[in-house]
């Protein structure tokens, strides 16, 4: 009898928890079927409708590698749903550089040519793959990652998922370096010296305000 109780307890407690992690993954519930900016007084079926990414899949004339992004900020009726995509395109050799999502994971699905990818987790293990069309990769929330086209030739594109509205992105990179800290911190920071930490800021562009 009291094995079974104390069983059943924790089972309660499991699916308590499993609940609680669940609504604490993703964006906050809202109150109403969906949100809209109060000047909208004719709500149709637009509203719900993102159009921006037309043109941009199989494009593959990019100099660069390019994100192109379907979050609240673009399409606000994502505002209150938890969801949000993003198109990757990748140049030949094209990086995205080591970024974190600070409110998602991010689920990958690679559409066309190769990607390798990783992410480090909080003991600094790294986790890596070489990903071939049709193959999808989870990142998980709030750890840093990195997508590298290692192709010299072919350029390669995937569709990332996000259980935010709005994931928003730290590039580790842009954060550290081009942020106003202090040349002395950063260095005694990386073990190394200040010319080489301006050497790297050099090489990185100051992010728009
Ligand atoms: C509502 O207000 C926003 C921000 O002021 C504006 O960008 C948008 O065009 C307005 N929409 C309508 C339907 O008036
Ligand atoms: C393809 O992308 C490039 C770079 O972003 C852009 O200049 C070009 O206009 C795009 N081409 C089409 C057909 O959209
Ligand atoms: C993972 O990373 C290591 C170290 O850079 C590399 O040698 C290996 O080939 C990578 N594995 C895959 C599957 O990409
Ligand atoms: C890339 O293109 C060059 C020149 O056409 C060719 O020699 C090489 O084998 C190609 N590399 C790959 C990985 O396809």
């Amino acid at each position: 009898m009291a094995p079974n109780l104390l069983k059943n307890l924790f089972l309660s407690l499991l699916v308590v928890f499993a609940a609680f992690w669940v609504a604490k993954a993703s964006d906050p519930n809202i109150l109403s079927d969906f949100v809209a900016p109060t000047n909208f007084t004719n709500i149709d079926g637009n509203y719900f409708t993102f159009v921006g990414l037309r043109g941009v899949l199989f494009n593959n004339t990019i100099p660069n590698f390019k994100v192109t992004k379907a979050s609240m900020a673009e399409f606000p009726a994502l505002n209150g749903q938890s969801v949000s995509f993003a198109i990757l395109q990748y140049p030949a050799g094209g990086l995205n550089p080591p970024h974190t999502h600070p409110r998602s994971a991010e689920l990958l699905f690679l559409v066309a040519g190769s990607l390798e990818v990783g992410f480090i987790d909080t003991t600094n293990k790294l986790y890596n793959q070489t990903l071939q069309v049709g193959d999808m990769f989870i990142f998980p929330k709030g750890l840093v990652h990195f997508q590298y086209n290692a192709d010299a030739n072919g350029t390669a594109t995937a569709v990332s998922a996000f259980g935010s509205a709005n994931a928003g992105t730290i590039s580790i990179p842009t954060n550290v370096f081009t942020t106003g800290i202090n040349d002395v911190i950063l260095a005694k920071g990386f073990k190394t010296d200040i010319a080489t930490i301006q050497k790297i800021k050099a090489g990185l562009v100051v992010p728009k305000a």
